[in-house]
C-alpha cells in the first residue's frame, strides 16, 4: 500500500486535489463530469487493493471541477473481500496528507421502508456500525477515542440539500446502517434495523467516514436507494439489481454533485 501511495503520489503533479469522492457500486458514471482528468488504473498502481466486486471498476480520476481539484475513486474495497480495515484508513490518511479538506462518499444501499423506494437518494445524517470492524483497531494513535457527534459535516449537509432544492430533487436524510455482509439481509434483519432507528442499509461507507473524522476531513454521505430491504417486498435481493436499479439514480446523483462542487 506504501508503494501505491508513493505512486499516486508522483502522478499527482501541480494538481493538488482538495475533495475526494469515493464511488459505491454502480456509481462510475460520476466521473464524466470532471473536467481532463488523468486516469490511473488500480492494476497499474503496484501495491493497490484491488476490489473483487462486480460495478467497481477500479480506476483513479483526478480532474477539475468548479473551483476545485478533484479526486475520484470509481471502485472501492469492502471489509466483506477480506481486506483489514486498516488500509482503508491508510487510504483516508494519505488523501488528509495530500491536502484533501472535504470528502463525498457514495453508496448502494437497500431502504429500510418503503415510502424510501429504489431510485431514491438519502443524505448520510448519521450511521450505525454494526460490521463488528473499526478503521481505528490497532495500537493507540491520537485521538484514539474520537468523538462522533457530528460525523456527517453539517454545512455540506446544508449545501447539498439547497443544491438538491435549488434541482428539484427530492432527497431524503436517514441514517445509514452498515453491515459486514456480503450476504443480503435476513427480513428479521431488515425489521430489526428500522427498530432501531436506521433508515438504510449497505455494507461500505462506515469505515471511511470514521477514517476521515479522525484524520479531519469533513465528510458528506450519500445512499442510492437500490432495493427496498429484504422482506418489504415479495423479490429476493440480488446483486444484478442492485447495479441496475443504481445506474438510473447515478445520472441525478452526478448532476448534483457537479452543482454542489460548482456553487460550493
Ligand atoms: N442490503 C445491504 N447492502 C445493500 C443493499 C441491501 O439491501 N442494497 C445495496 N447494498
Amino acid at each position: 500500500m506504501k508503494q501505491a501511495l508513493e505512486y499516486i503520489k508522483s502522478k499527482l503533479g501541480d494538481r493538488k486535489p482538495d475533495i475526494g469522492i469515493i464511488l459505491g457500486s454502480g456509481l462510475g458514471k460520476v466521473v464524466d463530469i470532471l473536467q481532463d482528468p488523468i486516469v490511473l488504473k488500480y492494476t497499474d498502481i503496484t501495491g493497490m487493493p484491488l476490489p473483487t466486486v462486480k460495478g467497481h471498476t477500479g480506476c483513479l480520476y483526478i480532474g477539475k471541477l468548479g473551483k476545485h481539484m478533484v479526486l475520484c475513486l470509481q471502485g472501492r474495497i469492502h471489509l466483506y473481500e477480506g481486506h483489514p480495515p486498516q488500509l482503508i484508513y491508510s487510504f483516508i490518511e494519505f488523501l488528509k496528507d495530500i491536502g484533501l479538506k472535504e470528502l463525498i462518499i457514495t453508496n448502494a444501499a437497500g431502504s429500510l421502508y418503503k415510502g424510501m423506494p429504489a431510485g431514491s437518494l438519502m443524505l448520510i445524517k448519521d450511521h450505525i456500525n454494526l460490521s463488528g470492524r473499526n478503521p481505528l483497531e490497532g495500537p493507540h494513535k491520537e485521538p484514539y477515542f474520537p468523538d462522533m457527534s457530528k460525523a456527517y459535516d453539517e454545512e455540506m449537509r446544508n449545501n447539498f440539500k439547497k443544491v438538491a432544492q435549488n434541482e428539484n430533487v427530492n432527497l431524503y436524510e436517514g441514517v445509514y446502517l452498515m453491515t459486514l455482509g456480503p450476504n443480503f439481509e435476513t427480513p428479521s434483519e431488515i425489521k430489526m434495523f428500522r427498530l432501531f432507528g436506521a433508515d438504510a442499509v449497505g455494507m461500505s461507507t462506515v469505515p471511511e467516514v470514521i477514517s476521515a473524522v479522525h484524520c479531519g476531513i469533513k465528510v458528506m454521505g450519500i445512499s442510492v436507494i437500490s432495493n427496498l430491504g429484504t422482506g418489504l417486498t415479495d423479490e429476493e435481493q440480488s446483486h444484478d439489481d442492485v447495479l441496475k436499479n443504481v445506474g438510473q439514480a447515478s445520472e441525478k446523483l452526478a448532476d448534483l454533485i457537479q452543482h454542489y462542487l460548482e456553487e460550493y
